[in-house]
């Protein structure tokens, strides 16, 4: 296989330590002899330092919800790429919908957020993804592509070749509604044929992740689209028996 499956899951808002710890034990139990898949964790900030501790010489990475593109200074609230790399974050979410709708992102913050990330040594992933009401009014592949130029804007080749991206539909984000794979693949195409504009090869290894109430029941059909490198898990990455169920129903 070209490209290595990543399933990866944000808790978003959920997780005391005490929870995030326990959670993490059961992972590590039953996750421990997957060797083809990167599996990746993102719990809230407060959980990330203990977390880390929890995760040494495990195959779990750990991955931070957002970053802010100043390393230092006057930023109430902020959290820089070189904090999040001293916690032990591998990864960070970059552009997530929710940050993007209710915390005012835009497509020049999402540029600043990972030219910083990479620039700190973290694999961002890029989120992307239309409304409702722009797949209805027939401007998914619009709205995706000026996401997907944003986020990707400037970067070297050695960074874009870092990149992560995850295709979440915002309709299918925490409603139950999945993209059929049919319908994530041809995205999840349009987005490679886009990289691929810009370079060949990084286009054949670049990841793709598909996110958008993954299951499961839905994971095996959607990971075996042939542009659907993994996935990016919300509410069910918060149970090991579902978020384990995804890893499992990877494709081998
Ligand atoms: P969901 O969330 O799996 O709960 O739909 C996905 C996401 O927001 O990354």
């Amino acid at each position: 296989m070209i490209r290595r499956p990543m399933i990866a899951g944000n808790w978003k808002l959920n997780g005391t330590v005490t929870e995030s710890l326990a959670l993490v034990r059961e992972l590590r139990n039953r996750l421990d002899k997957v060797r083809d898949c990167d599996i990746v964790i993102a719990p809230p900030y407060t959980a990330l330092h203990p977390v880390a501790a929890r995760l040494e010489g495990s195959n779990i990475a750990l991955a931070a919800q957002d970053i802010y593109w100043e390393g230092s200074g006057a930023y109430t609230g902020a959290v820089s790429g070189s904090l999040l790399k001293e916690v032990g974050c591998a990864y960070v979410l970059v552009g997530h919908s929710e940050r993007r709708q209710l915390f005012g992102e835009t497509l020049e913050s999402s540029s600043r957020r990972m030219k910083a990330a990479l620039a700190s040594g973290l694999v961002p992933i890029l989120c992307v993804g239309e409304t409702l009401a722009e797949r209805q009014a027939g401007r998914t592949d619009e709205v995706v592509a000026a996401q997907l130029d944003a986020g990707l804007m400037d970067l070297s080749h050695a960074q874009l070749a870092k990149v992560v991206v995850a295709y979440e539909p915002v309709w299918a984000i925490g409603t139950g509604q999945v993209a059929t794979p049919a319908q994530a693949q041809q995205v999840h195409d349009m987005i490679r044929e886009r990289v691929r504009a810009r370079d060949v090869d990084i286009a054949k290894t670049m990841r793709i992740l598909y996110g958008g109430s993954v299951k499961p029941e839905n994971a095996a059909e959607l990971l075996s689209q042939p542009d659907i490198d993994g996935a990016l898990v919300g509410g069910a990455s918060l149970k090991v028996e579902s978020f384990a169920g995804i890893v499992e129903a990877r494709p081998r």
